[in-house]
């Protein structure tokens, strides 16, 4: 029996989320965490549709199954198709990027076509775009890939990436993420928050995105460079200029207030939130004991995780 196991990690967007969809640079980098998709087929092959089961994120995966359908002529009626993750679910990690990176490599090896990770990545964008409007394709991006990317979609049709030569250094103190939770969808975020503010005021937004884009190159010299205290002043800096945007909710603020007057800095990581949390905060402190405990008083999970990561990889195919 035909059995294809594929597996995308997860994501941060270590700066340049949001100035990214207008087309500044995104230092982005893939996680330890990741997703797993398992299609197996069906010794008797259904006639319904193979995701109808499936409680949440179906009618996105119907997109993904039909935009292959379209791209290889072929109509899938004989697999069912499990997922299990690690990664943080709707918090900006690249939970939805990762399940349509893995889905997409899934079908294509159970097609039988050549295994391109240039082509998941752009069938990928495709399927984002359709999610969530006005998307950079950052997040397929770095996580077909992996490792630590310097990204920027210079037009709808030509989009550069570089896989930086470089880790963040070990000499770094390891980041601590806190998932703040959040109730907006990035569409809500990117379009409805960020989107309306470039149409009030395009002078003024054009100005903050400028900023973030300096911001976006300095933090990258800091990394290469080994700059630990440059890193975290400008991790400050950024999380300012995201407030700007108007993407960092009032208690989430007041929590990031907290870490740095702990001494640590902090910044939401991709595309916040206003409403209640901002999604998943990256910390960084001398003593990382201390964000932790602070994350606890707060009542938000906090972990580790590896930086830097493979990207999207084939884990087990039975043909
Ligand atoms: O994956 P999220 O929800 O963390 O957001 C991705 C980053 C954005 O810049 C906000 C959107 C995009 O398409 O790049």
């Amino acid at each position: 029996m035909k059995r294809v196991t594929v597996s995308a990690p997860g994501k941060l967007h270590l700066s340049g989320e949001h100035a990214v969809v207008h087309g500044k640079p995104a230092l982005v980098v893939a996680v330890g965490k990741r997703l797993y998709v398992t299609l197996t087929q069906n010794p008797e092959p259904r006639t319904q549709n193979p995701i109808v089961n499936l409680k949440t994120k179906k009618d996105y995966l119907s997109t993904i199954i039909h935009l292959i359908e379209k791209k290889y002529q072929v109509s899938f009626t004989d697999f069912s198709l499990e997922i299990t993750s690690d990664i943080p679910v709707g918090a900006g990690m690249g939970s939805s990027a990762a399940l349509v990176v893995a889905t997409i490599g899934a079908l294509i090896i159970y097609l039988g076509k050549p295994w391109n990770p240039q082509e998941i990545n752009e069938l990928a964008f495709q399927a984002e775009k359709f999610q969530h409007g006005n998307a950079s394709g950052s997040d397929p991006t770095v996580i077909t890939h992996g490792g630590l990317l310097w990204y920027r979609k210079e037009l709808e049709f030509l989009k550069t990436f570089w896989l930086l030569p470089f880790k963040i250094p070990k000499s770094f103190t390891p980041f601590v993420l806190v998932d703040t939770g959040r109730t907006e969808s990035t569409k809500d975020l990117v379009v409805g928050v960020v989107g309306k503010k470039k149409t009030q005021n395009p002078g003024a937004f054009e100005l903050l995105i400028a900023k973030i884009e300096q911001v976006t190159r300095t933090i990258t010299q800091a990394i290469h460079d080994e700059k630990e205290v440059d890193f975290r002043k400008l991790v400050t800096i950024n999380e300012r200029l995201l407030e700007q945007l108007g993407v960092v909710s009032n208690s989430t603020q007041k929590f990031i207030r907290d870490i740095e007057n702990s001494g640590g800095a902090a910044k939401i990581s991709g595309a916040g939130g206003v409403k209640t949390g901002s999604g998943i905060v990256l910390a960084v402190h001398d003593d990382p004991q201390k964000l932790m405990a602070l994350a606890k008083k707060y009542k938000h999970p906090s972990f580790q995780v590896t930086l830097g990561g493979e990207g999207v990889r084939r884990e087990q195919v039975v043909v």
